[in-house]
């Protein structure tokens, strides 16, 4: 007797619970008596599954509320040459479908049951930008809760259509849209909606994300405007994934080497400009940054004008410029020393004003020689106007702390072709480091400005 009682009470609940639902919800409570018996009964879902082919509502003019939600498991591939990110998303759908419901006290405590996916109709939702149809799976389950709640999740090989751009390379982000939309049903159909925030789907997908591949998620947004196609209004809810690129690889084996070359270029300045190394150095040095061009060439991008490309063009255009300079600060030197030319006057006094320290390695001088008259001697100056024109500088040069420097040419032809000679290499020099300095400088300026291109 004092087992019969509670079996008798259960009774009463179910039944009270049982009426209860069927005046909450609809006629579509299923009876599950027999399921711990024999299992799930197929013949009391065969009334769902008979329906499977139409959209689940009671009356058609009911919209379908659909919520989704995805988590991206992995960014496979970006492709800037075809426009693509392949990337893997693990879809959850979840609907109501009226036609289940049932009482999970009478039905022995099941809240929730696996159905193939394959006997349930399903929502027709698909990816705007994705370019493989294929991919998607089949041969799924859905999971079905007492109160006529279908689940269905699958995963996603999803390759879509992204604008990409690639001027940032290699510290670029780029910024995907997936939006999910309807096929079929306008808004007096399907509405789509989410049962989760976008910040819980980043922070799952950043958790879930296994590779340390080159692409990190940045983050995710979305927006829900709807999709106008002529007269047809559809819902969409579009997901802007925001993806950033792992620059390091291409800075160690692009940017380091390709400044690490030029750092060297500038460096080889030092060299003494008479000692003809500086050339064939440099020319390796040109040679070598070609090799690495030709190399690293499967490391840029295929399209477009990247800022690297800019770049490397500028380390090259920098070394061949300082070959250039080395080419002709050799030529300067052999005229110097050869066959030295006359030498302007602006330039011979600039040269004395420059070079008056050294006037102690000077040849001996006369003191009583005027100055007027040891211009007239001086050799490879052929025109009068430039001899005229030579006074002030000379007077110029003792002025300023040389008084004996130029009467010694007067003395011999040698001294004084040697001083010239002298003067002509003294210029080298100064050319030499004056071009070095410009392009010290045009070097800096370059690089300063592709960086704060980069940073921003
Ligand atoms: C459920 O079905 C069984 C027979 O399959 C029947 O005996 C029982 O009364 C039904 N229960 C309800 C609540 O309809
Ligand atoms: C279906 O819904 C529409 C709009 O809500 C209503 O006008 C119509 O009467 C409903 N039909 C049935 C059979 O309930
Ligand atoms: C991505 O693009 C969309 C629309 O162009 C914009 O609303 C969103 O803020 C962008 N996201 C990021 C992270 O830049
Ligand atoms: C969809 O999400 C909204 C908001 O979280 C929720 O109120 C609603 O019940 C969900 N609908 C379904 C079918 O899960």
């Amino acid at each position: 007797m004092g087992g019969e009682q509670p079996d008798g009470r259960r009774f009463l609940l179910c039944l009270v619970v049982s009426l209860l639902l069927q005046g909450r919800a609809n006629a579509f409570t299923m009876n599950c008596s027999g399921f711990e018996r024999h299992g799930v009964d197929p013949a009391i879902f065969q009334a769902v599954f008979d329906r499977k082919a139409f959209r689940p509502v009671t009356n058609q003019s009911y919209p379908t509320h659909v919520n989704i939600s995805f988590t991206l498991s992995a960014i496979l591939q970006v492709d800037p040459q075809l426009q693509l990110m392949t990337s893997f998303l693990w879809i959850d759908l979840t609907w109501n479908n009226p036609f289940i419901s049932w009482d999970p006290e009478e039905c022995i405590g099941i809240k929730e049951l696996s159905v193939s996916a394959e006997q349930m109709w399903l929502p027709d939702i698909f990816i705007l930008e994705s370019m493989n149809v294929s991919l998607t799976p089949s041969g799924f389950t859905t999971f079905v809760t007492s109160e006529g709640q279908i689940k269905y999740s699958m995963p996603m090989r999803v390759t879509s259509i992204c604008n990409l751009d690639i001027f940032y390379f290699p510290f670029d982000q780029q910024n995907c849209t997936l939006t999910f939309c309807s096929f079929l049903y306008t808004v007096d159909s399907m509405l789509l909606g989410m049962d989760k925030e976008v910040w819980e789907i980043t922070n799952l997908s950043r958790k879930v994300i296994w590779t340390r591949g080159e692409w990190e998620l940045l983050s995710i947004n979305k927006a829900t405007p709807k999709l106008f196609v002529g007269k047809n209004l559809y819902d969409q809810i579009m997901f802007y994934v925001a993806i950033r690129r792992r620059p390091t690889l291409y800075v160690i084996n692009l940017l380091v080497p390709s400044g690490l070359l030029v750092a060297i270029d500038a460096f080889s300045f030092y060299l003494p400009a008479e000692s003809q190394n500086r050339a064939p150095f440099k020319i390796t040095l040109l040679l070598g940054y070609n090799v690495f061009l030709l190399m690293m060439n499967d490391l840029l991008p295929a399209t477009g004008t990247p800022l690297i490309s800019v770049y490397f063009a500028l380390c090259l255009s920098l070394m061949v410029v300082s070959l250039l300079e080395t080419v002709f600060i050799t030529y300067l030197l052999h005229l110097a020393t050869t066959q030295p030319p006359p030498m302007p006057w602006w330039l011979h006094s600039l040269m004395l004003r420059y070079t008056r320290k050294s006037c102690p390695a000077t040849a001996p001088q006369d003191n009583n020689k005027s100055l007027g008259h040891s211009t007239t001697h001086l050799p490879g100056l052929k025109e009068p106007v430039e001899l005229v024109a030579k006074g002030p500088g000379l007077v110029v040069a003792e002025v300023h702390g040389c008084p004996k420097q130029p009467r010694c040419r007067q003395e011999h032809e040698t001294p004084q072709q040697q001083q010239l000679v002298e003067l002509w290499v003294q210029f080298s020099h100064l050319m030499d480091t004056l071009l070095f300095r410009l392009y010290l400088l045009f070097m800096a300026c370059s690089i300063i400005t592709i960086i704060i291109l980069w940073s921003t």
